[in-house]
């Protein structure tokens, strides 16, 4: 299930018209490289929670006949095979959230078609790469599967960058896995009960939506996933799991910028790129 539905305040005008997640980094919307993760980590289902009135996802990943026709009488066969790939990435079903009631709220909306069964949340805005490795949810599925307990993506921040994150209480660690005691929405620098962060890639338990159900609003007056996955460790297990991988945050301007940057310098572009850059004057 991939949330989208946000208004994406951070990243104002740009998010105006359109959902943060249909930006571009380098060559393709924020949220196609999260579809890719999902699909290369064995899902066949995908789920996208989008606010009404905003298609720009929805058209992302529909069919596109005309364009398809058009580079076809180029002989573009190159992109019109990218631009199928694109509408036939597995089966994406679209669930809208009429009013933006916060990320739990998002979550709930897929409640039905889900069912009884543990799923995957990515946030696309984080963008988790591991070229060559195994993607990142691939990692928390085969944690959810040994441990049988619901598994959150955890990465060391730097102490002085705590309160941007969600904070994990361990209760111990083996390797990479840290079972969790507690969950801390940005704490202050200094409160914080480790420099284990929440980043955006979960494999839950169904137990999630009844948590979710009777969780009152919460920080900012919103449905907080936070707070439904605190209460879910009154009644089983919660883990983390320190993934390998790198993670880009694409959800706000500045990390965005850097985002393209630094996918810039790994694409068939990079040459051009490092070249541009050493040109700047870079002097202060
Ligand atoms: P964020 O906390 O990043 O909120 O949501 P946002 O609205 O997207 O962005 P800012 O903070 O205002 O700049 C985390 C994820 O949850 C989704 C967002 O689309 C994003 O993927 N979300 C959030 C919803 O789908 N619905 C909501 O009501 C809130």
């Amino acid at each position: 299930m991939l949330p989208a539905a946000g208004f994406g305040t951070r990243f104002l005008p740009a998010t105006k018209a359109i959902p943060k997640e249909v930006l571009p980094l380098v060559d393709r919307p924020i949220i196609q490289y999260a579809v890719e993760e999902a699909v290369a980590s064995g899902i066949e289902q995908i789920i996208i929670v989008i606010s009404t009135g905003r298609s720009a996802i929805e058209d992302h990943f529909d069919s596109a006949p005309t364009l398809e026709r058009w580079l076809e009488d180029r002989g573009d066969i190159e992109m019109l095979r990218q631009i199928r790939r694109i509408s036939e990435t597995g089966t994406i079903a679209f669930v809208h959230q009429k009013e933006q009631l916060g990320l739990g709220h998002a979550v709930l909306m897929a409640k039905d078609l889900v069912g009884d069964e543990p799923f995957a949340v990515l946030l696309s805005d984080d963008v988790m790469l591991n070229p060559g490795g195994t993607p990142v949810t691939q990692q928390l599925i085969d944690q959810y599967t040994a441990h049988r307990g619901s598994t959150i993506a955890l990465q060391r921040v730097d102490p002085s960058e705590v309160s941007r994150y969600g904070i994990v209480q361990p209760i111990h660690q083996e390797g990479r896995l840290v079972e969790i005691r507690d969950l801390v929405e940005k704490p202050a620098v200094g409160e914080a009960p480790s420099d284990l962060a929440v980043l955006g890639r979960y494999v839950l338990s169904p137990k999630i939506f009844d948590l979710l159900e009777s969780t009152s609003r919460g920080a900012g007056g919103e449905i907080q996933l936070t707070d439904a996955i605190t209460a879910l460790m009154v009644e089983q297990p919660v883990f983390g799991y320190q993934f390998d991988g790198v993670r880009h945050d694409a959800g706000t301007r500045i990390g965005w910028l850097k985002a393209n940057i630094a996918m810039a310098l790994e694409s068939d572009d990079a040459d051009e790129v490092r070249a541009y850059i050493r040109s700047l004057d870079l002097r202060d």
